[in-house]
């Protein structure tokens, strides 16, 4: 078989287009890894991408797709043998490169990292890079409190209904961090709850409860995926020595600080990045999730086929999205 199928969007005069198409295993890219596609998922970067939106894919058509796991069907790297199982989250896929929203991928063997044991093709999808995200984002906090554990402390997450905020809810809730979870979706508490939220809050409550430029100390750890005043917001709010790990805007790309929480109680603020940082990194990350680390992420997952993509990207790009959409590549 020398076609695949594939989600490809293509850009028109009347904004990108998305279709089911057969695209040629030749026009891949060049790379020593071909990757037949068991799973893929859905995150807000690929919405982006599938949209058309500035910034993310410069060339289309394309098919997105930033996350991948799958076995190894050639290899031109002794690393790597046919039949292997292998994650692939960020660097250049479904950027430019053509990505997990295709049942095949060819990429540099310097993207990949084996499936470890203890976790399934499909629990590492249902993280993807939303996952990887939480997960280096409660990394760095706990570096840099130095915590043995979460015990006795108290995070807040934001954007807690969705992707990167619902797993960081679960994971400082299975560390034993007290978590108020801030969403804009009311009708979703159980959910929270269900997840392991102590208190769940809307984000105009948030703004009740935190004062700029300082206010009182409420939080050790936070988790922003949002940005823009929410941000502002969890700095004011932070315990002396607290910080917050921040990986994304959806709520603006800009937000206002002052001096204080940083110079009065040695607060900080850490930047996440899933995509870029080194192989190793990301390597432990899926470690630890396959090991202490490890959710039920049941309850959190919606699977669906790549016909159905279309429908799931419009949703998560209105913010509406709740919890993680597993892409099945197989069925
Ligand atoms: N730095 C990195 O490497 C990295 C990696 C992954 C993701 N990201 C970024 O992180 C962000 C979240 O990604 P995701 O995949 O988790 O997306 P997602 O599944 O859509 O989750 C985002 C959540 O944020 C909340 N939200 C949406 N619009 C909002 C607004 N205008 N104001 C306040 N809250 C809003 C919603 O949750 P509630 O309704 O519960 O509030 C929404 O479900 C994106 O900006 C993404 O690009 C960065």
């Amino acid at each position: 078989m020398n076609t695949f199928k594939a989600l490809e969007s293509v850009k028109t005069d009347q904004g990108n287009k998305l279709s089911i198409i057969e695209k040629s295993i030749d026009s891949l890219p060049e790379g020593e890894l071909l990757i037949k596609v068991a799973y893929s998922s859905l995150n807000y970067k690929d919405a982006l991408s599938a949209s058309g939106a500035p910034g993310v894919t410069k060339n289309y058509p394309h098919v997105p797709g930033i996350d991948a796991v799958g076995k190894v069907t050639e290899s031109a790297d002794e690393e790597f043998k046919e039949g292997d199982s292998v994650i692939v989250t960020g660097y250049d896929l479904g950027m430019n490169t053509s990505g997990g929203f295709g049942e095949y991928i060819r990429i540099p063997s310097a993207w990949a990292i084996k499936l470890p044991d203890g976790l399934s093709e499909k629990e590492s999808m249902s993280l993807g890079t939303a996952g990887l995200t939480a997960g280096l984002s409660v990394q760095a906090l706990s570096d840099f409190n130095l915590a043995e554990d979460f015990t006795q402390s108290k995070s807040i997450v934001t954007g807690s209904t969705g992707g990167v905020g619902s797993i960081a809810l679960m994971l400082l809730a299975k560390l034993g961090s007290e978590v108020t979870a801030v969403t804009g979706k009311q009708d979703q508490k159980k959910l929270l709850s269900d997840l392991g939220a102590a208190e769940i809050i809307s984000r105009e409550e948030l703004s009740e409860v935190s004062r700029k430029p300082i206010g009182k100390p409420i939080w050790d750890f936070g988790v922003d995926v949002v940005s823009g005043d929410i941000l502002s917001l969890l700095l004011a709010s932070l315990k002396p020595g607290g910080a917050v790990a921040c990986s994304g805007l959806v709520g603006g790309p800009s937000f206002e600080s002052s001096i204080f929480p940083f110079i009065l109680r040695g607060n900080a603020l850490l930047g996440i990045d899933s995509v870029e940082i080194a192989l190793h990194r990301k390597a432990q990350v899926w470690e630890n999730f396959a090991a202490d680390w490890r959710l039920d992420l049941s309850g959190l997952v919606n699977e669906v086929k790549l016909e159905d993509l279309e429908k799931e990207i419009s949703t998560i790009l209105e913010g509406n999205q709740v919890g993680r959409v597993l892409v099945n590549l197989e069925s």
